[in-house]
């Protein structure tokens, strides 16, 4: 792949089906502060995770050619549920660099556990593809994975019940399968996910390690743009840019609540 023809001052173009990518951001800006970001939430289309795997591949590929048109750099995946089912057809459509979400947690699951007990929650979808299970037992086939989806979570998360008590409630029946499998590490396979850590956290067994793997994923966006000679040494002045398919009024709360900068720059963006 040669990217010589692209100038290390573009931005990076992030996706999710909603908010759940700006827990991606964050972890990108805490570790690469001088890069300039490119978001698109999918918020007119969420959620993505009970739906099949070509309508995701065509959203994926929909968000990825209006990402290069943004002129990004480098596209990251900020979706499990798009990564599970997307991220081969996205890596063929563009000559950017791709990077998913799955394969960083995995290698952070791995890292962390030490019983070999290994607890996954996410969207249907995610879950359904089994693509945690291949990704860890990829890295090393003794682990045992346990898998939970946990669909009332995004609901949870776009309506900004972060200490409602329903919360609590559906968090301890969703985990409670898993602490009685004796897991050491929970992966929160699904972006949205790390904005109810604390809840969830709260709720399990405090042994219990808790994966997001937004920090892993940071690293791998670091490592790509060193070796394509791409990292950004300019300082960045600009605000990052949001764009959204439903300019509603939650994903612009949330995010300012979320991101410790203005969060004034969403722009609809309107299918033809
Ligand atoms: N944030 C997404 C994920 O990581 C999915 C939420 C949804 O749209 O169902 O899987």
């Amino acid at each position: 792949m040669t990217l010589s023809h692209l100038n290390p001052d573009l931005p990076i173009g992030v996706f999710d089906s909603g908010i759940g990518g700006l827990t991606v951001v964050k972890e990108i800006k805490r570790l690469l502060p001088n890069e300039g970001i490119v978001y698109f939430g999918d918020t007119g289309r969420v959620p993505y995770g009970n739906k099949s795997k070509s309508t995701i591949i065509d959203y994926s590929l929909q968000i990825t050619k209006f990402l290069e048109s943004q002129g990004v750099k480098l596209i990251v995946i900020a979706c499990n549920t798009a990564t599970a089912h997307a991220l081969d057809a996205v890596k063929k459509a563009t000559h950017l660099p791709v990077i998913g979400v799955v394969d960083p947690g995995a290698k952070a699951a791995v890292h962390y556990t030490k019983s070999k007990r290994i607890g996954v929650i996410g969207t249907v979808g995610t879950v359904n593809s089994k693509a945690y299970e291949k990704a860890i037992h990829k890295l090393n086939s003794d682990m045992l994975v346990f898998s939970q989806a946990a669909p009332l979570f995004v609901p949870l998360v776009e309506e900004g019940w972060f200490t409602h008590p329903a919360t609590s409630l559906i968090i301890r029946e969703y985990l409670k399968p898993l602490e009685n499998e004796r897991i050491d590490t929970l992966v929160l396979g699904c972006t949205h996910y790390p904005l109810l850590k604390s809840a969830i956290d709260r709720e399990v067994f405090s042994s219990i390690t808790l994966v997001d793997s937004g920090e892993e994923v940071a690293k791998d966006v670091k490592s790509v743009l060193e070796k394509h000679k791409l990292l950004r040494v300019s300082k960045r002045t600009e605000p990052f840019q949001y764009f959204v398919s439903d300019l509603n009024f939650r994903f612009k709360e949330l995010g300012k609540m979320f991101m410790d900068e203005p969060f004034d720059k969403v722009t609809l963006v309107e299918w033809q």
